[in-house]
């Protein structure tokens, strides 16, 4: 699935890539990942570009070049790279696995290394009794060594299974409060970092 939505605000919005990190046959992360979006849609501000892992369906990274060079011999990684060119900020909804994050999403960031640079990254991370913190933690680094800038307040959301119902993911009140925080920090770094890498543009 994938799902453009346009909600131009007074200023030039920000394009914001959410990236279900779960391919998983009966996941839930298409519903936190869809509360997620009606979130953002409602408050506006945001352009969203919605990439479902699942549908993108790439293989194992399968490069014969480091990311670094850019130099891509496959198409669905020159496609990944320019989808991922055009963001100004990411949003990745990743379920905790074994203490980690999704697999899918690593192998996702893995594929390029520029594209994702100086660029601010937000942690909806859910899980069962692990809650979601250890994943969060362990993309921490990953992030660091893509020179992605991760705000400082994620949505941890523990036992996720519990609050979906007939497909749909019922937030408390203090998940929201939370996933606004870290809109609004997204929604400060966006455009800054956006002037920091046009500014590298032009010193070359
Ligand atoms: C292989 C595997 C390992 C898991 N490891 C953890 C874990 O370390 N901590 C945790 O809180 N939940 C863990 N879980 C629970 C998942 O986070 C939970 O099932 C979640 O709903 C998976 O996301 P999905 O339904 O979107 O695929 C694990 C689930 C699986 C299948």
């Amino acid at each position: 699935m994938s799902i453009r939505v346009t909600d131009r605000g007074p200023e030039s919005p920000i394009k914001l890539m959410v990236v279900i990190g779960s391919v998983r046959p009966g996941r839930i992360g298409l519903s936190v990942a869809l509360w997620v979006h009606e979130h953002i849609t409602d408050r506006g501000g945001f352009e969203i570009d919605f990439v479902d892992l699942a549908e993108l369906n790439l293989p194992m990274v399968d490069e014969y070049r480091l990311p670094k060079t850019q130099q891509y011999a496959r198409r669905h990684t020159a496609a990944w790279s320019a989808r991922v060119a055009q963001a100004d900020a990411f949003l990745f909804v990743s379920p905790e696995i074994n203490s980690s994050f999704s697999p899918a999403l690593k192998n996702a960031l893995d594929f390029l290394f520029h594209e994702w640079g100086r660029k601010p990254v937000g942690l909806v991370s859910y899980g069962g009794r692990g809650g979601g913190a250890l994943g969060t933690a362990a993309l921490r680094p990953v992030l660091s060594e893509l020179q992605l800038i991760a705000v400082s307040t994620p949505v941890d959301i523990p036992q996720a299974s519990t609050q979906v119902e007939d497909g749909f993911f019922l937030p408390e009140e203090q998940q929201n409060v939370r996933l606004d925080a870290l809109l609004d920090e997204l929604g400060a770094l966006a455009p800054a970092l956006r002037s920091v890498r046009e500014s590298a543009l032009v010193a070359g």
